[in-house]
Formats: C-alpha cells, structure tokens, sequence
C-alpha cells in the first residue's frame, strides 16, 4: 500500500505543469496599481448586483460562521473589505462578480460543524473556480445540483470543482455533472461519494485533470471516458472499482499521469496502453490484474513511475522493461512473478527504486544492477533468488538500511565484511555454512516461499560459488 505522502512528488511533477497551464484565477480586487487612482475609484464605484450578493450572502452563512458575513462585509467584493477566500472580476455591465470561491483551510473561511454542500454555488453567474477543502465533517450531505433545464448560471462558467477531504461528503456523483460544460478540473477526492462513476462524465470535454481517488466508487470504469481527449491527469484510485481496464484509456493521448491502484480491478493490462506516449506515471497496484504485460509498454518512453505491486500477475518478469529508459521508479512486488531478473534492468540508469520482493524469482542477481549510480532503494527480499550476490562494499554501504535481500535462502554474499551480510539479509558464502547447510536452514527467521524450495537453492548458489557473470 502508498501512502497519500509517498504520492506526493510524482503527483507534483504531473500536477505543476498542468497548474501551470491553467488560465490565471489570481485577478482579484487586489492588483489595482496603488499609483492608478481614478482606475482603483472606478471599482470603488462599482458593486455586486444585488441578487449575486444575496446568494453570496446565503452561501457564506451555510458554510461559515467565522463571522456575520452580512455585518462585518456587506460588499464582500469591495476592495478594502473584500472577504477572505474570493475573488472578484469586474464585468463588462459595470458590476463586480465573484468568480472564486475557496473554503476549508486558513487564510480563507473556515467551515463550520453543520456546513452542507450549498446548491445556490452553480446560481454565482461568473464562479470559475470552486474549492472545499475539510468542509463537511460531521453533518452528511451531498453533492446536489439544480437540474440542468434550470439553467443555473455556473454551468457554463465553472472551470475548477475541487471538493477534498469532506468526510460527511456522502451519496452518488450527480449525473448531470456532465453539464458543467466548461469544467477543466474536477477534483472529488478523500470523500464518502459512492455509486457508479456516471458515464456523463465523458461529456466534460474540457476536462484536463480528473480525480475521484479515496472514495467508495463501485463499478466498472466507463468506457466512455476515452473520449476525454484533453485529460493529462486521470486518478480513480482507492476505490472498489470492479471490472477490467477499458482499452479506450488508450485514447486519452495527453494523459501524463493514470493512477488506478488499491480498486478490484481485473483482466489483463490492456494493450492500448502503449499508445499513451506522455505518461510519466503509472500506478496499478493492489487490483487482480492478471496476465502478461503489453507488448507494446516499452512504446512508454516518457515513463518515470511504473507502481504495479499487489497482482496475482504470475508470468515472468517481461525484460522490455529494461528500455524504459527514464523510469525511475519500478515497483512489481507481490506479484508472483518469475524467471530470473533480466538483466536489461541494469539499463535503467535513472532508477532509483527497485521493488520486487516477495515474487517467485530464481536465478543470479544481475552483476549490472550495482552499475545504477542512482539507486537508492532496493529490495528483493522473498524471493528465490541464488548465487553470490554481486555488489561491492561501496554500492552495499550506499545503499545501507535501503538493500534488502532477505528471504532469499540461496544467496550468501563474499566478502570479508560479516556487518554487511547481517545488513542486507544475507549469509557469508562458505565459512560455516557449508558445514552446517546440510541439516538446518540457515535463517530460521527467512521467510522462504515454501520448504521445498528453501534448501533447493542454496544448493545450487553456495556451494557451488558461481562466477559472478558482468552485465
Ligand atoms: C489607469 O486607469 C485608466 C482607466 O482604467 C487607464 O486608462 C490607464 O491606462 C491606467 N493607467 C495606468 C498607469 O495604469
Ligand atoms: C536521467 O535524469 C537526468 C537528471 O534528472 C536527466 O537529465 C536525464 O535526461 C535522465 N535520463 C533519461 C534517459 O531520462
Ligand atoms: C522489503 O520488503 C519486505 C516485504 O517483503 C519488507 O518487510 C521490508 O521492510 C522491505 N525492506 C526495505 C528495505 O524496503
Ligand atoms: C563460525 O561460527 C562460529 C560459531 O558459530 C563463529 O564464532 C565464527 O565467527 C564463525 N566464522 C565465520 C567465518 O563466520
């Protein structure tokens, strides 16, 4: 399992740029030259129309009660009195327009115990950006919105919908959240959504980052979605997803990061992957994928995190892999992969984590793998794995608390340094070894695959000292 913490800097390396790309929300009643008098009495002299202001009003009593919006800021866009966690446009009738709005977390409002999601938002005719963080706590609602023959004015203006981290954000994704038809963001995470994801989705064909990860989603995911040809961003994780990947995922040619861990998800990795030229992240772990990898994968030339721990993958360990060149991290532990760790791997030169412990693999350690300057993590405990283990002092004392080959009772490492051995997991060849392997296992707290294979290799490995063969 990932933490949300270990997430963190992949999803920032994907995030930034598409942040970056977005249309600048940050004009607000603030970048008024200071030196532009008549420019700065001009918006003095301008208000909200009453009606926006009195749902504004409404919004800001349902969500907060820092203070009586009403008394303390009866022009919440006013410069000099504008309230925290909005932001205002003046607009071509002469009237100031909140086009922001962002609750939940200091500076900007606080939201209070009985905070309910309020419906009024989608009626704000100029609202671009929505954003609840930590807002619904304890009393449960839902995401509601007016029927779209209703015609509520936000529909067509909102770009941003980010509702994170609302523990009593229960009940379905709303159908017609397809008719929010500007929509470029849509960030439903860390809440209680549950339901199907509504195949209208696809319908929100400016979607560029689409992220409905931490809830409790059932289903299939909707094939339908290929055609959300803008999307970079696409995370569905920590979820109960059922079914298989949709091959149309293939379509999404802009997507940069695709997150489907920790669901139920099925069936094989579709071969359509390939096509996703841009990924940079690729998570798909704790799901029952199954079966072979694409044939196609190494086409992912801009991949830098391949996370796929967690499947009951039971194939051999698919050496193309080794020309993912930009991968930096890869990790295909408890998988029940097998065959021997190919040596393609040592061609990463920009990995910095390797995880493939508790896998079925046998064979040698590739020679190669000590040649990576940047790996930092690597572990390959629980395996079958045999042979002298083929790294050096120095690349064994970088990696120090971070090498783990334990669990592998075929593998004994040669080297004068007893410390090391204890450090990485893994006996000195020869010595007393030899002379006890016989009868006992050597690590009784080695926690071998099975009996059988237990002593099989260390056989094999040990005894025989086998030539350490170079990449
Ligand atoms: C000041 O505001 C006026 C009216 O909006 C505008 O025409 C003028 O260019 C502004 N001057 C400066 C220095 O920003
Ligand atoms: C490896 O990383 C370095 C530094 O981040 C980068 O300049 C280089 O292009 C990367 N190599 C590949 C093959 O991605
Ligand atoms: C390696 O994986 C095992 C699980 O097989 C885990 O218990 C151990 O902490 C990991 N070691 C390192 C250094 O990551
Ligand atoms: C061999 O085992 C004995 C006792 O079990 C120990 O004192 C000795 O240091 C060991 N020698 C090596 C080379 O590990």
């Amino acid at each position: 399992m990932m933490s949300p913490a270990l997430l963190s800097l992949p999803q920032v390396l994907v995030v930034l740029p598409l942040l970056l790309s977005l249309p600048c929300f940050t004009v607000s009643t603030q970048p008024l030259g200071t030196n532009n008098h008549s420019q700065a009495q001009m918006l003095q002299s301008m208000s909200m129309a009453p009606p926006e202001r009195e749902t504004l009003f409404h919004v800001m009593e349902t969500m907060s009660s820092d203070r009586d919006w009403r008394f303390s800021n009866p022009d919440p866009c006013m410069p000099g009195s504008f309230w925290p966690g909005i932001e205002c446009k003046p607009g071509s009738d002469n009237h100031l327009h909140v086009t922001r709005l962002d609750f939940g977390a200091t500076p900007n409002p606080t939201c209070k115990n009985t905070a309910t999601f309020p419906s009024e938002v989608f009626d704000l005719p100029y609202l671009q950006s929505l954003f609840f963080f930590n807002c619904f706590k304890t009393t449960k609602t839902s995401l509601s919105m007016p029927p779209p023959a209703y015609k509520p004015a936000a529909y067509a203006s909102l770009q941003q919908l980010s509702l994170k981290s609302n523990p009593s954000l229960i009940g379905p994704i709303p159908p017609h959240i397809s008719s929010l038809s500007s929509l470029q963001v849509l960030t439903l995470s860390q809440n209680h959504l549950h339901g199907k994801i509504p195949e209208g989705i696809s319908g929100l064909t400016s979607l560029i980052h689409l992220d409905l990860s931490y809830n409790s989603l059932t289903g299939s995911i909707p094939a339908q979605l290929g055609s959300l040809s803008s999307l970079t961003g696409l995370d569905l994780s920590y979820n109960s997803l059922t079914g298989s990947i949709p091959p149309s995922i293939g379509q999404l040619s802009q997507l940069q990061k695709l997150d489907l861990s920790s669901n139920s998800l099925s069936g094989s990795v579709p071969e359509s992957l390939e096509n996703l030229g841009l990924l940079a992240f690729l998570a798909l772990s704790n799901n029952k994928l199954s079966g072979q990898l694409p044939k196609g994968l190494p086409k992912l030339q801009n991949l830098q995190y391949f996370i796929m721990d967690g499947n009951p993958m039971f194939v051999p360990l698919p050496y193309q892999l080794g020309r993912l060149s930009k991968l930096q991290e890869l990790r295909l532990a408890n998988s029940g992969y097998s065959g021997s760790i190919p040596r393609s791997f040592a061609l990463l030169a920009n990995l910095t984590t390797l995880s493939l412990e508790n896998n079925r693999l046998t064979g040698e350690i590739p020679a190669g793998l000590s040649g990576l300057s940047r790996m930092y993590h690597l572990n390959l405990s629980r395996n079958m794995l045999a042979g002298v283990v083929p790294f050096n002092a120095g690349f064994i004392k970088r990696l120090g608390k971070n090498l783990d080959l334990s669990g592998n009772p075929g593998l004994c490492l040669n080297g004068p340094e007893s410390s090391d051995s204890i450090s990485v997991g893994v006996e000195v060849c020869g010595g007393n070894r030899s002379a006890s392997s016989m009868q006992q296992p050597l690590r009784s707290s080695a926690r071998a695959p099975s009996s059988l294979f237990s002593n099989f290799p260390l056989l094999l490995g040990c005894l025989a000292l086998w030539p350490v063969t170079g990449f």
